[in-house]
């Protein structure tokens, strides 16, 4: 992960646009929308600088005016808070810890297929939101790794509390505490779930891992194995892991095969050098807006120092 990777890829592609109030972004964006969705498509990202956002209210009319059904996190297993309307604050994870690679919700049966982002209140130092093509992540994936993925398929597993524990609730998960809606949406999405002890939840969700991207003809690395897996946790948390619960499959978050096999740590350990070899991070300055097509890029964020506020929001 490297600044200096940002001139040897196309990611993001950066508008410098002066200095816009928000109308005239407005009215310049639909202009030339049919550009940037070509290159939102086939790109993947798209920076935005010289946009004056300069709070909540700045980025929700932008997001508002530029975009069209929104999504709530729902199901998302992400520290975060609901500001209004559309907007949430991006990921409130402790900030001395890296936030690897991900599209968002991509173990979830339903995910966005925009982000936008503005930072409101850029770190002292770090806190980037990086960036990795899903496509040059499958290219430069072992190749036996990708295979095994493609004909096995994975299950993603989550235990949700219901109050008390480690990880998310399933309330603060799906934004209800009413069990017969939780249920209602488990079972349009076609997502196994199991009622426990304590008003616990276990959650199984079936996922191919690979895509086919149809705009650009390509084959797109999409998983989050290397989130799920234990091993990322480094061995003290893991060891502690496997202390506290009598099996893998009841820690808060856990992914196997989809046969149910084990998947080697070795080989998420891999999948995590890969993946970070192909990560930019691209500097966060005030007045810029970011879009990002969670498919064909995924993102995290880096450790910081001093406050930072990234806003979020989601579009189909
Ligand atoms: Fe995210």
């Amino acid at each position: 992960m490297k600044n200096d990777l940002i001139s040897k890829t196309e990611l993001p592609v950066e508008v410098k646009l002066g200095d816009l109030t928000i109308p005239d972004f407005i009215d310049h964006f639909k202009r030339n929308k049919e550009k940037y969705d070509q290159q939102l498509d086939h790109v993947g990202a798209l920076k935005f600088t010289g946009v004056s956002i300069a709070c909540q209210d700045d980025f929700q009319q932008v997001v508002n005016e530029i975009s069209t059904k929104f999504m709530n996190y729902i199901d998302g297993n992400s520290p975060r808070t609901k500001l209004s309307g559309n907007v949430y604050t991006s990921t409130e994870y402790d900030p001395a810890q890296i936030i690897t690679m991900h599209n968002e919700l991509s173990y979830s049966a339903k995910w966005p297929g925009k982000l936008f982002f503005s930072c409101i209140v850029p770190a002292a130092s770090g806190g980037e939101t990086l960036l990795a093509s899903s496509s040059e992540i499958y290219d430069q994936m072992n190749k036996s790794i990708v295979e095994e993925i493609e004909k096995r398929g994975i299950t993603y597993i989550r235990n949700l509390h219901s109050g008390e524990g480690l990880g998310p609730s399933w309330q603060d998960t799906f934004e209800s505490d009413q069990k017969s809606r939780v249920e209602e949406y488990l079972r349009s999405y076609q997502i196994n779930y199991e009622w426990g002890h304590n008003d616990s939840l276990k959650l199984k969700q079936f996922s191919k891992g690979i895509l086919h991207h149809e705009p650009t003809g390509k084959k797109i690395w999409f998983n989050q194995i290397d989130q799920f897996h234990p091993i990322q946790l480094g061995d003290e948390m893991y060891e502690t892991l496997e202390i506290l619960y009598e099996s893998k499959e009841n820690f808060p978050m856990y992914v196997s095969f989809a046969d149910g096999t084990e998947i080697p740590d070795d080989l998420v350990l891999e999948v995590l050098h890969t993946i970070k070899g192909c990560t930019i991070a691209p500097p966060w300055h005030k007045n810029e807006l970011l879009i990002v097509n969670n498919e064909l890029v995924s993102h995290g964020r880096n450790s910081f120092t001093g406050s930072r506020k990234v806003l979020v929001a989601m579009s189909e």
